[in-house]
């Protein structure tokens, strides 16, 4: 995915503790969500789990205090002269999931509201999933399947919902940074392909050197430093367009990059650490418009299942990634994915090596997937294991038309591999989809993982 836009956070303080230490003005209660472990043979098991937003979004003050060390999209100078001590005066705070961000769960659903309007404004939110109160869940999916229900109805154009696997530690660095003091219990630790610098503590320092406020987004900004890691995007998707999109990377682990190669940025997005472009799957863009849409096969009017295999080169746990496939079930009914309908180009219907390379040759793309391990890659990310995360999202960067509309604009939409969605070009706009849908929402639900065919239709 491009990189989340942040919102935060100038809560009216109300009492304390403790860089990234822990604060303790609002109790940190995480909202409890219950997922499913299924096999072929005993069925499905419930585990109640719960979620963590992330620590980007949270209140930052000074330690004890009720000072903000970050304020709108600046760092406040005297807490946070250096990357070290701000981390050692800073405390992030507990949330309030649902008056401050719009996060809310119940039973097996989690709903992500867009724009909250409490004291302050919040646009969107990311949460991942916990296995216990200070440790993220590690998914190990080779040889295995994840299926959820997706509601994209309240999704409009330049909205993202995505549900994906990032290569974040499990414990959100608490253990190997020792200014980390708040962990996965407060969402630190996050990572992506995108290496963003828009984070404001990666590895248990501030990103505070040549920190650059956003011109067009009040509450972000980017530092220096970027957090780099596999990711592989199991949905990003609105109510016009879906795609699937591994992004495997040259680091083994999350790593902090420093400069502009490392980080991908620019002109260096194709050699960076990570794979930014990935090797997506979205049904519209490889040539199937009827597929995924209002009142299409796949109705994102009503709600439906998305169902993916992580299929090995042996059938087993240990072998090699070889092939990611996507079904969906709507109604009652399975549904094949969409086969690729591209002049000059073999047809597929799910992501394999070879299905990259023959999308980046027909639609002239550098194949940055193959350079970056391509599938063994991201098998070697899947054996390490991988943390599941759900946001919601608009795109200051590039207005999300690189999902659902025509991108890049400079081409013109019938050059191949440009039309991505129905959306117009000038859609997706943040200033526009703020005021204009604010109530957009996203609702995940229904999270099943296990054996492949043990998640649906049972
Ligand atoms: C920055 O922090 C210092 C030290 O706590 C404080 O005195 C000052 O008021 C803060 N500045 C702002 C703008 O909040
Ligand atoms: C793995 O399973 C698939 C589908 O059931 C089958 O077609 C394939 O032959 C199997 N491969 C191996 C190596 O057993
Ligand atoms: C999502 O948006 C719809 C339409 O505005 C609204 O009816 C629904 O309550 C919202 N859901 C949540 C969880 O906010």
């Amino acid at each position: 995915m491009l990189t989340a836009a942040v919102a935060l956070l100038t809560l009216v303080p109300m009492v304390c503790v403790q860089s990234q230490q822990i604060g303790t003005n609002v109790p940190e209660t995480h909202p409890p969500l219950t997922v499913q472990s299924c096999t072929n043979t005993g069925g499905c098991q419930s585990q109640q789990q719960s979620i963590v937003l992330d620590a980007n979004w949270r209140w930052l003050h000074n330690n004890g205090g009720f000072t903000n060390c970050y304020t709108g999209n600046t760092w406040n100078t005297t807490l946070c002269p250096n990357p070290t001590a701000c981390a050692q005066n800073c405390a992030l705070d507990g949330a309030d999931y649902a008056g401050t961000y719009g996060i809310t769960t119940s039973g097996d659903t989690l709903s992500l509201n867009f724009v909250t309007q409490s004291a302050q404004k919040n646009v969107g939110s990311r949460v991942s999933l916990l296995a216990d109160e200070s440790h993220y869940q590690v998914f190990k999916l080779k040889n295995k399947e994840l299926a959820f229900d997706v509601d994209v109805s309240q999704l409009p154009c330049g909205v993202n919902g995505a549900l994906y696997f990032s290569q974040m530690p499990a414990d959100g660095g608490l253990s190997q940074f020792p200014n980390n003091k708040a962990g996965a219990k407060f969402g630190t630790g996050y990572c992506d392909a995108q290496c963003p610098h828009d984070l404001k503590f990666i590895n248990g320092q501030a990103n505070v050197i040549g920190w650059t406020p956003s011109t067009s987004d009040p509450n972000s900004g980017a530092g220096q430093a970027g957090s780099c890691c596999a990711e592989m995007d199991i949905w990003e998707a609105n109510s016009n367009a879906a795609a699937f999109t591994p992004h495997p990377c040259l680091a083994s682990t999350q790593t902090r990059c420093t400069s502009p190669l490392q980080c991908g940025d620019g002109d260096n997005r194709g050699n960076g650490l990570c794979d930014k472009d990935g090797c997506d799957f979205n049904s519209f863009r490889m040539g199937d418009q009827s597929f995924l849409g209002p009142g299409k096969i796949v109705d994102t009017k009503q709600k439906f299942t998305v169902v993916t295999q992580f299929l090995t080169s042996d059938n087993t746990t240990t072998g090699k990634l070889k092939e990611i496939r996507r079904l969906y079930v709507q109604d009652g009914k399975v549904i094949q994915n969409s086969k690729t309908n591209i002049p000059g180009m073999a047809t597929f219907d799910s992501v394999t090596d070879d299905f990259c390379s023959a999308q980046k040759t027909a639609f002239g793309d550098t194949n940055s997937f193959a350079t970056h391990g391509g599938l063994s890659a991201m098998s070697s990310s899947f054996d390490k294991g991988m943390v599941l995360v759900m946001s919601i999202w608009d795109d200051h960067e590039a207005n999300m038309l690189w999902l659902d509309s025509a991108f890049p604009t400079s081409e013109p939409a019938s050059a191949p591999g440009v039309a991505r969605g129905a959306c117009a070009t000038d859609s997706g706009v943040p200033a526009n989809v703020e005021s204009q849908s604010p109530g957009a929402n996203v609702t995940f639900s229904n999270i099943k993982f296990g054996d492949i065919g043990s998640t649906f239709m049972r």
